[in-house]
């Protein structure tokens, strides 16, 4: 067997079978394989597509790449929750502790930001001291100290994943079915976890644009997850607009710290309740989801969700002080409003142009090695619905260069439409499945 044919084979749109699936798998992971190669072969998966038999076999071997966390000795109905991107997504940062705080041991592994969308792992590393890439034995004892570790995937767990992840960014291979759902799942099935909640992101912002897609990628994961005997929930929810108001690393930190202290808007509690009632049912915690709300929202009141999340910052190397105290994140030295140029009502704030903007800030990358700017990005002051008045801010762009900050005003500014009309505020949780 060798790579070249494999390429040829899915070049014609040939099946691939479960021997050329690993051979790929293993070549690439342990570096026989190169980046040029394995550039073509994701190249022709993502134009020719997959069978559901070769999306199961090339998730299991990439979940199979490393080390496969055993979580039985922890406890037994663990639940893992993953987003298929967004811009703004910061419900990771949100939702996992408050779970933790409420007895659901959590380890997630996430990834950094791909294509216009964020990454949890760059979001947490712009806490100083925060350390996502910890060893196995150590993700364990943490949960088993404090109930929760949020890491990156450098401790072997599904490490081929990684290496494939990083490369899609750069060759416009991300928004292909076969390719998120292996990448979400993998990480996924290596991580341990029986009931896997998945947030599938619907809409411009997201690599999934109408809902029909976004269903038939939400079918492919529950399938991969039953082949692996994993219980999988998929909630659709829209990403048209960004979530929140914070797009950019250490700004979404601090939207989700306010939020953990019980400040947030609509559309993060909405997302919030909607799958922190799942994951207690998942878990056994409560079959009443109307129920499970309401004792979400006790355990922010109570403060309780907050500090667990101090006691994870502190536990995985961060400076929990920068929390404590939020004024302590370094801002971006240009901070420019971006104002309306006329009267009316948004009908339409493009994520898309919102996390464009973004990247070209220096919020994301271009090139798998490139280094973010944690301190920039882009703070929404008005969303789909509200009224806006001429001149009024809508939003203000966070830079490090004047330059950039003059080019993200215009493409927030495009971001927006304005007109007559009053719309209603979309619906944020779109299907459950
Ligand atoms: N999240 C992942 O982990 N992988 C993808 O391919 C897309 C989103």
């Amino acid at each position: 067997m060798n790579i070249i044919d494999i390429i040829e084979n899915k070049k014609t749109g040939n099946e691939l079978t479960k021997g050329e699936i690993e051979f790929f798998i293993n070549g690439y992971n342990n570096g026989e394989i190169t980046d040029y190669q394995a550039a073509a072969l994701i190249m022709a998966i993502c134009i020719n597509g997959m069978t559901v038999d070769e999306i199961s076999d090339l998730t299991i071997a990439m979940a199979n790449s490393g080390e496969m966390l055993d979580l039985s000795d922890i406890a037994s109905n663990t639940v893992d929750k993953h987003s298929t991107g967004g811009i703004g997504d910061k419900i990771t940062l949100i939702l996992m502790p408050i779970m933790a705080s409420m007895g659901i041991p959590i380890v997630k592994m996430s990834g950094r930001g791909l294509g216009i969308t964020g990454g949890t792992v760059d979001k947490l590393q712009s806490i100083p001291g925060y350390k996502t890439d910890i060893e196995i034995d150590e993700v364990k004892k943490n949960v088993k100290e404090i109930g929760i570790a949020l890491i990156s995937q450098s401790a072997n767990l599904a490490p081929a994943d990684k290496k494939i992840y990083a490369l899609r960014d750069t060759i416009a291979c991300v928004d292909s079915t076969p390719l998120i759902a292996s990448s979400i799942m993998s990480k996924k099935i290596a991580s341990g976890a029986q009931n896997i909640i998945l947030d599938v992101t619907c809409g411009k912002g997201a690599f999934m644009e109408t809902k029909s897609d976004a269903k038939t990628l939400s079918k492919v994961m529950k399938n991969i997850g039953k082949n692996a005997g994993r219980n999988v929930m998929c909630i659709l929810t829209n990403m048209n607009e960004p979530v929140g108001y914070s797009v950019g690393n250490s700004l979404e930190v601090v939207e989700a710290v306010k939020a953990l202290r019980g400040d947030m808007t609509e559309d993060v509690r909405e997302i919030i309740l909607t799958f922190g009632s799942y994951m207690l049912k998942m878990a056994g915690l409560g079959d009443d989801l109307e129920e499970n709300e309401k004792k979400i929202v006790k355990e922010i009141e109570s403060g309780k969700a907050y500090k667990k999340f101090l006691e994870l910052v502190g536990k995985q190397g961060g400076d929990t002080s920068y929390i404590e105290n939020l004024e302590k994140f370094e801002k971006a030295p240009i901070i420019v409003p971006v104002v309306s140029n006329k009267s009316g009502f948004v009908t339409d704030l493009s994520a898309e142009l919102i996390g464009r903007a973004s990247v070209d800030l220096g919020a994301g990358r271009l090139k798998k090695e490139d280094d973010i700017d944690p301190r920039v990005g882009i703070i929404v002051c008005k969303k789909t619905g509200d009224k806006v008045s001429k001149d009024e801010i809508m939003a203000y762009v966070h830079a490090n260069d004047p330059k950039k900050a003059d080019e993200a005003v215009l493409k927030v500014r495009n971001a927006y439409t304005i007109l007559d009309k009053k719309v209603k505020k979309p619906s944020v949780i779109l299907d459950v499945l």
